[in-house]
């Protein structure tokens, strides 16, 4: 992957960039709005939605995200806690979602540090057993690389947008926090047991 120049230190680390992890109910309406405006612009096709909210389907527990040191967010994902069924266990997860670089700065490894600093919230400030996150197909060779493991049974979850009952059979990701990689229950089906995030 070519990583401009301009986005990094020799040291590897982008030069103008800070990160933030905020709790939801600790962001500020500026967080919010600034949040909002990053993701209608890497999230095209959900520009309406995120024109008036700053998530879609679940509300998020945490945010984790890269901003200028003028303060705007260039590279965002969220994070919600939840148990989950996978077949007849129970499973602790932190769910993530809306991971979004604005466009400007795509394809110059932000999404990958911002990825890269999961570790660091996960478990320690977001206890769970394994990240979950689910894709389209096209973008799971990109958290491969970061870490991620692909599992392979369907997801059941509750569409936002009919409240009926769904299934996803596309790519779907897991990183180990508290839990190792081999306790993931392979048998049976994933059920989000509400909104997908
Ligand atoms: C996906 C996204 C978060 C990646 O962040 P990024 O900063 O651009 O990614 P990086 O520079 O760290 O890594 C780039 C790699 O991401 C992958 N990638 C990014 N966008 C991709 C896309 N639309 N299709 C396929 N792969 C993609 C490629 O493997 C790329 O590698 P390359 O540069 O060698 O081609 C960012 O492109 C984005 O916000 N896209 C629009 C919103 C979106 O689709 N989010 C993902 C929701 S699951």
């Amino acid at each position: 992957m070519e990583v401009d120049p301009d986005e990094r230190s020799a040291d590897g680390t982008a030069l103008d960039l800070r990160s933030r992890f905020v709790a939801e109910p600790d962001l500020s309406d500026a967080d919010r709005a600034a949040l909002r405006r990053l993701l209608v612009a890497a999230f095209p096709a959900d520009a309406e939605a995120f024109a008036t909210a700053s998530y879609w389907g679940a509300k998020p527990d945490f945010r984790l995200w890269l901003e200028t040191t003028a303060g705007e967010p260039v590279a965002h994902l969220s994070l919600v806690s939840r148990l989950i069924s996978v077949g007849a266990a129970t499973v602790s997860v932190a769910g993530v979602g809306a991971v979004g670089v604005r466009p400007d700065r795509q394809g110059r490894g932000l999404g990958s540090r911002l990825l890269a600093e999961l570790p660091t919230v996960l478990p320690a400030r977001v206890p769970a057993a394994f990240g979950f996150l689910a894709c389209g197909d096209a973008l799971a060779g990109f958290y491969e690389r970061a870490g991620w493991h692909l599992v392979h049974q369907p997801m059941h979850y509750v569409d936002p947008d009919t409240g009926g009952s769904a299934v996803y059979h596309g790519p779907k990701l897991i990183l180990p926090a508290e839990a190792r990689l081999g306790d993931w229950p392979t048998a049976g089906a994933i059920d989000l047991r509400g909104l997908p995030w």
